[in-house]
Order: C-alpha cells, then structure tokens, then sequence
C-alpha cells in the first residue's frame, strides 16, 4: 500500500486520482512543522504501508530567503525522520527534490552532475536528498521541474486559467526549463520501483521560458491577455536547469500537447468554443 505526504499539493493531486487504495496524509492530519511527536504519528501512520511518496514541501522561492526556519524544517526536518522510520521499517521511501539544486550555469544536468543551489529553497532540496539517502536504503529521489496540474499553485498551473479569463500575465524570459504535466510524473512514481533505488531525473520534454510558453498557450486558446514581463531574482534560481534522464528512457511529454490537455480537463475547453462562438 502507498502513503501520500503533501496529497492535497499538485503532484499529491494527481496522485490521489490514480491511487486509490492509499493512506493520504494532509495538513489536517499533521502539520509537519510539529516535531513533537511525530516518529510515534509515523509509525502509527504507516502501519501497513510498504511504499511512501514524499510530496510535502515548503516551495515559494521567494519567500524562502525570509522564512529560512520554516523552509528548513519542512524540507529536511520532516524528510530527515520520515526516512529514519522508513528505513527502520523497511519501507520503500519515494522523496521528490527539484532542478533547484543546480546552479544553472552548466544549463543541463544528469542525475551524476554535482548540485550546486543558488537559493534557500535549491538548498533545503539539496539537504533534503543527502539525508533521505544516508537514512533510508530503499530511497528514490526524483527531481522534477516546474510542475502543473489541478489545484497547482505554480506559474505553469495558473497561467493558463488565467489566459482563458483573459487575464494579464505577469511573466519572462530568463530561465529555460521542462514544464511537467503532475499526471504524468504520478503515472512514473508509481512505476519508479521497477527501476534500481537511486537518483531519478524525470520531467516533459520541452525546454523553453516561462514566456515562451505563455504565448503557446495563449495562442493556442485564442487569448485576449496582455503579458507583462517581469524580472526574476537569478541570484536564488537556476537560469538554464534541463534534467536529463540517462536512466530510464521513458517517453517525455511534450508541452504544448500535455498543457492543452490540463486545460481541456478543467472542462475549459468548452468554455472558449463558447466564447468563440
Ligand atoms: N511545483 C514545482 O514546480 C516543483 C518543481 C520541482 C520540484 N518540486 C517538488 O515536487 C514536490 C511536490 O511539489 P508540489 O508542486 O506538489 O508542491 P505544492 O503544490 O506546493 O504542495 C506542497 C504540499 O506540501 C504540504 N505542506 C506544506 N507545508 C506543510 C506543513 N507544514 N504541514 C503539512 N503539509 C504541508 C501542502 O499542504 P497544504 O495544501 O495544506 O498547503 C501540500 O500538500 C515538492 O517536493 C517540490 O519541492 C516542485
């Protein structure tokens, strides 16, 4: 049986859709920032569990400069003892980490390139696998890149709702990455046992920039939105951060095709051809 850490996030999302027959840990069930007993709640939790997926994280890049405390015992206080009760148990520990632990100067990455994080958040991941590995033997870290899906929070989640209101889009292009469909990496973590324990390098297919690919969708949908252009702080995120996978050879989604698909879900698709009538 699996259990989901951070199931009501984006990827936790698309994990409850297609595993039914799981234990779904949410804020409501534990707080994670509560250390006070939590390896007792753990053990108790994962009675019966064989297969952990880490979700939970504290992921404002921004933010993360101000709140070092809170982003430090989210992203590695709480994976430092899940991976101490998983490894004690025995169960398999599936923990997520990001393209933000690389520098983006070399600009692409296999899972062998030494991290090198420019920011707090990059940081914590960082940490965040160096523990999960020294505590838990039967660990997969999978790094992914700028998730979307229902109930996302992030740019390549809200974007496209936000075209077809035809909102203005407040975006830029100066970083180069791989949108990745939440569906498609929930379909892949529960395969990922498959593989070797290890590290992962899983992500969509298509590198380009936060503005490139406002304006795919947007004339994809046939939106009105004004884009502005904004500048990103470089100096806490990675400007060119491509994961390339060496390991697996799965088939990557490209993202005009996988985007347009997260629209069409949201059962807006319906409601352009309205307009547009
Ligand atoms: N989003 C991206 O573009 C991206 C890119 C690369 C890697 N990643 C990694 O992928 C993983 C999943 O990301 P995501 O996009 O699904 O994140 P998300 O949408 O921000 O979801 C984070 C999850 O963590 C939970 N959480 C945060 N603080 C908590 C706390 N104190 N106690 C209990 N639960 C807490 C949230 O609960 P609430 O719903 O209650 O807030 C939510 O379920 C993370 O490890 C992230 O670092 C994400």
């Amino acid at each position: 049986m699996f259990a989901i850490f951070g199931s009501t996030g984006t990827l936790g999302t698309a994990l409850r859709e297609i595993i039914k027959d799981g234990k779904f840990h949410t804020r409501k069930v534990w707080d994670v920032e509560n250390t006070d007993g939590l390896e007792v709640f753990l053990k108790n939790f994962l009675e019966g569990v064989n297969t952990v997926i880490n979700c939970v994280a504290y992921t404002d890049v921004n933010k993360a400069e101000f709140e070092r405390d809170k982003c430090y015992k989210i992203n590695v206080e709480f994976p430092k003892v899940l991976s101490k009760v998983c490894g004690y148990y025995d169960i398999t520990l599936i923990h997520i980490s990001s393209d933000y632990i690389f520098s983006g100067e070399e600009g692409f990455y296999t899972e062998n390139d030494k991290p090198k994080p420019k920011g707090w958040y990059g940081e914590t991941k960082r940490i965040s696998e160096e523990v999960v590995l020294e505590n838990c033997r039967k660990c997969y870290i999978v790094r992914t890149s700028w998730i979307f899906g229902k109930n996302g929070r992030n740019f390549f989640s809200i974007m496209p709702l936000k075209l077809l209101k035809n909102e203005d889009i407040s975006t830029h292009d100066e970083q180069i990455v791989c949108p990745t469909p939440a569906k498609f990496l929930a379909r892949m973590l529960v395969k990922i046992t498959e593989y070797p324990y290890g590290i992962y390098h899983l992500t969509g297919k298509t590198p380009l920039t936060p503005l490139e690919g406002t304006i795919l969708v947007k004339d994809a949908i046939n939106s009105k939105s004004n884009i502005n252009l904004l500048k990103p702080n470089l100096k806490i995120r990675p400007r060119v951060s491509v994961l390339l996978d060496t390991k697996i050879g799965y088939k990557k989604p490209p993202f005009v095709e996988s985007i347009l698909e997260y629209v069409g879900e949201a059962g807006l698709h319906r409601r352009i051809a309205d307009q547009d009538r």
